[in-house]
C-alpha cells in the first residue's frame, strides 16, 4: 500500500457531499432488538472486560482461558490459555442443545436442484470429511487449500478442517491456475480439495482442470479430493487424486474434535494484493469465532426462526465470517446460492426470498446498483414481505443505491445496516445496530461497541466532527488479523507503520457534524484537484443521485492546469439515452450537488466497469484507459472483455 503523505496546508481528504436524510428505528423494532444502547457504554467503560464477559458466555471451551487479552503492539493474543474447537462451536453443540433438526443451509444449485442441511447433517457430514483428511495423513496444524464452486461441501470441508485443526485457505473459484498454486506454495499446503467444476450463468465452469495445471507446481501437495458437481469428465491422478464419494463417503461420520489453543491459526485468506504478492491474512480460532458470531448476532438482529442469506462468495471473507462461522455458530439457518443473480433471469435472487421466506439480506453496493440498472420491476413482482433486515458491504454504498435498496427491497419498512470491514479485520467493525442506530443513507455510522476507529490527518492528529482524513483503529479486537503468513514484518509495515500505534486501514473517511462516519473509499484513489482531495466516492454519488445514472465510476487524470482532472465513467439506467446534452446535464448535476470543483472534466457513458471478482472496480485500470496507456495487470479483473468495450468506446465528453 503506497500512501502519500498529504501536502499543503488543506485538509488529507476533504468533506464535499452532505447528505442530510435519516432514519430512526421502528420503535417497534427497538422493542424487540438483540442490541441495546447500553451495550456501548458498557464496552467503553472496559473494553477488555467487555469481551472477556463475552467470550465466557458464547464459546464452548473444552478448557477455559486465563488471560484476556495480551498486547504487545503490533501482535495481540486474545483468551490466551483457553482451548476450543470451532466446528464443535458451530455444530456438535446444536445438536446437544437439541437442534439436530433445525436447517443449517437450504442450498439452491443454480440449474435449479437444492439440497437442505440441518445440523445433525451437518455434523455427520464434518465428521465424514475429516476422517477422510486424516487417512490422507493430514494433522493438526497442516494446511488444506481449498477450490471449489458454493457447493455445501465448501462449508463442509472447511469445519472438516477445523474439526482436524488444520487450516484451511479458500481459494475463489473464479481464480487461475496460477493465483491458486501461488497461494498453495506460500502456505505449503499438503492436500487440496476442489471439484470437478459448478455453474454460473447457465453453463459449466471447470475447476479440476484449473486444479492439474496449479498442481503440476506445487510440491507441498500429496492429495486431491474431488466433489462431482457437474458430471464433466475430468483426469484424475492415480494415487493423488480422490473423488470425494469414494473417500469420503465411506468414512465413519464419528471423529472426535481437536481441542486447539485459543491462538491457533483457523485460516490464512489471501488478499490479491493488484502489485505486490499476496498476503495471506493469518486468522486465528477463539476471537474470530467470538468477534463473527457476536456481530452477527447484534448486527443482523438474528433470532432462531430467521432465513439468513449472506449473498457473497464463501471464499471472500465475506463469507468465511458472515456465511460460515458467525452464522454456524449462532446456530442460525442460511441460504446459499451457487449461481449468479441474473440467471435464468434478473429476478432469480427475489424468486429465492419469497420461496425460501428469507428475513435478512446482507449483499454488496455492485449487486445493488445492478439490480438498480435493471428496473425495480424484478423485485416488485415478488412479495418480499418476510424480509426485516438488510445489510451492505464491500463499498461505500451511495446515498442513492442504499434509497433504492430501502424502498424496493425493503419496501420502507426494513433498517439497513451498511458494515464496514476488511479481510483483515475478520468483523464487521462500522456499523449501525438496528433498533439502536438512526441512519443516514451512506453513512456507516459509528464504530460498534468496544471498538476504536479515529480519523486522522498526515500527522496522525485526530480530525474534529466535519473534517476528513484517514480511518485508523486505536485498540486491539477479538477478531483482527494476527499477522501477515511468514512475514512479521511486512504486517507490521503494512497496517502499523503508517501512524504509529494505530492501525491504519487503508480508507479515507470523514465525520459529521454528528459523529457519523463516511467511507470515502482507498485513499489511494483520493484526487488532488487544484490542491484540493476529493474522495472519488463523493463524486460518484453525486453522479448516481441522478435519476438517469445506474453506476459510476471516477478518476483523476493528469491535468497540466490543475494537477489532476475528474474523468468519469457512467453506466445509464435501462433505457436511458447517452447524449451529450445528458453528459454536460450530469456535470452540472455533480457541479450542483458538492460544489464546482467536482465537477468532472470528461465524462465517458461505458456500458460496464472493470471490476475486481468481488466487485470492486479497478480504477487503476481506469486511469490507464484515461490517459490513453497501455493497461497494467489485469489478471484480477472479472470480465477481460470490458475493458476493451470502454477503449472502442469513442464518445467522451469534454467540458
Ligand atoms: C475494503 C476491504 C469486508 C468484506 C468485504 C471486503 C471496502 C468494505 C465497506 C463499507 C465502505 C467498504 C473498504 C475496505 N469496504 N465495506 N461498508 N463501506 N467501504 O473485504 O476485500 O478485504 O475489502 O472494502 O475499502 O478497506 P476486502
Amino acid at each position: 500500500m503506497s500512501v502519500e503523505p498529504s501536502q499543503g496546508a488543506g485538509p488529507a481528504i476533504e468533506n464535499l457531499l452532505a447528505e442530510r436524510r435519516t432514519f430512526p428505528p421502528d420503535p417497534a423494532f427497538t422493542a424487540r432488538a438483540n442490541a441495546r444502547a447500553a451495550i456501548y457504554d458498557e464496552a467503553e467503560r472496559d473494553h477488555v472486560a467487555f469481551w472477556e464477559r463475552l467470550a465466557r458466555e458464547r464459546i464452548s471451551w473444552s478448557r477455559p482461558f486465563e488471560t484476556t487479552l495480551e498486547w504487545e503492539l503490533p501482535f495481540a493474543k486474545w483468551f490466551v490459555g483457553g482451548q476450543l474447537n470451532v466446528s464443535y462451536n458451530c455444530v456438535d453443540r446444536h445438536v446437544e442443545n437439541g437442534l439436530g433438526d433445525k436447517v443449517a443451509y437450504h442450498w439452491i444449485g443454480e440449474p435449479g436442484d437444492t439440497r437442505t442441511l440441518t445440523y445433525a447433517n451437518l455434523q455427520r457430514e464434518v465428521g465424514k470429511a475429516a476422517n477422510a483428511l486424516l487417512e490422507l495423513g493430514v494433522r493438526t496444524g497442516d494446511r488444506v487449500a481449498i477450490y471449489m464452486p458454493m457447493i455445501p461441501e465448501l462449508p463442509i470441508a472447511m469445519l472438516a478442517c477445523a474439526r482436524i485443526g488444520a487450516p484451511h485457505t479458500v481459494v475463489f473459484g473464479g481464480f487461475s491456475a496460477e493465483a491458486l498454486a501461488g497461494r498453495i506454495n506460500d502456505c505449503g499446503a499438503r492436500v487440496l480439495i476442489t471439484a470437478d467444476g459448478g455453474y454460473r450463468r447457465g453453463k459449466e465452469v471447470g475447476l479440476k482442470h484449473h486444479a492439474d495445471e496449479a498442481l503440476a507446481s506445487t510440491p507441498s501437495i500429496e492429495h486431491a479430493i474431488v466433489v462431482n458437481r457437474t458430471g464433466r469428465g475430468v483426469h484424475m491422478v492415480d494415487g493423488r487424486d480422490h473423488w470425494w464419494h469414494d473417500i469420503v463417503e465411506r468414512q465413519s461420520p464419528d471423529c472426535p474434535p481437536v481441542p486447539v489453543d485459543s491462538e491457533h491459526m483457523l485460516y490464512l485468506l489471501y488478499t490479491s494484493g493488484t502489485t505486490a504478492k499476496p498476503k495471506g491474512i493469518l486468522h486465528t480460532t477463539a476471537g474470530y469465532l467470538l468477534g463473527t458470531s457476536f456481530t452477527h448476532e447484534m448486527i443482523f438482529d438474528l433470532k432462531p426462526d430467521d432465513v439468513y442469506w449472506c449473498a457473497a462468495d464463501i471464499g471472500w471473507v465475506t463469507g468465511h465470517s458472515y456465511i460460515v462461522y458467525g452464522p454456524l455458530a449462532n446456530a442460525a439457518t442460511g441460504i446459499i446460492y451457487e449461481g449468479a443473480p441474473d440467471t435464468p433471469t434478473w429476478d432469480r435472487w427475489w424468486q429465492i426470498i419469497e420461496r425460501y421466506k428469507v428475513t435478512i439480506l446482507y449483499t454488496a453496493p455492485t449487486a445493488i446498483r445492478a439490480c438498480m440498472k435493471q428496473g425495480p420491476q424484478y423485485p416488485a413482482a415478488h412479495d418480499l414481505s418476510s424480509l426485516r433486515v438488510l445489510g451492505s458491504v464491500g463499498e461505500p454504498i451511495n446515498p442513492e443505491a442504499w434509497l433504492w435498496y430501502h424502498e424496493h427491497i425493503g419496501r420502507g419498512r426494513t433498517p439497513i445496516v451498511d458494515t464496514w470491514w476488511q479481510t483483515e479485520t475478520g468483523m464487521i467493525l462500522i456499523t449501525p445496530l438496528p433498533g439502536v442506530t438512526t441512519t443516514k443513507p451512506g453513512s456507516a455510522t459509528f464504530p460498534f461497541p468496544g471498538i476504536e476507529a479515529d480519523i486522522v490527518d498526515g500527522d496522525g492528529r485526530s480530525v474534529p466532527f466535519g473534517g476528513g482524513g484517514y480511518l485508523v483503529l486505536k485498540r486491539p479486537w477479538p477478531a483482527m488479523l494476527r499477522g501477515i503468513y511468514g512475514d512479521p514484518e511486512r504486517y507490521r509495515q503494512t497496517y502499523w507503520s503508517r501512524f504509529p500505534g494505530m492501525y491504519f486501514a487503508g480508507d479515507g473517511a470523514k465525520r459529521d457534524e454528528d459523529g457519523y462516519f463516511w467511507l470515502l473509499g482507498r485513499v489511494d484513489d483520493v484526487m488532488n484537484v487544484a490542491g484540493h482531495r476529493i474522495s472519488t466516492t463523493e463524486v460518484e454519488s453525486a453522479l448516481v443521485d441522478h435519476r438517469s445514472v445506474a453506476e459510476a465510476a471516477v478518476v483523476g487524470v493528469k491535468d497540466e492546469v490543475s494537477g489532476q482532472a475528474i474523468y468519469a465513467f457512467v453506466i445509464l439506467k435501462a433505457g436511458g439515452e447517452p447524449t451529450d446534452a445528458l453528459a454536460v446535464q450530469l456535470r452540472e448535476h455533480v457541479a450542483y450537488v458538492i460544489g464546482p470543483i467536482a465537477r468532472p472534466k470528461y465524462l465517458m457513458f461505458v456500458p460496464d466497469l472493470p471490476k475486481t471478482r468481488s466487485g470492486k472496480i479497478m480504477r487503476r485500470l481506469l486511469r490507464d484507459i484515461a490517459e490513453g496507456r497501455t493497461l497494467g495487470d489485469t489478471t484480477t479483473l472479472a470480465d477481460a472483455t470490458v475493458v476493451e468495450t470502454i477503449r472502442e468506446n469513442t464518445g467522451r465528453s469534454e467540458e
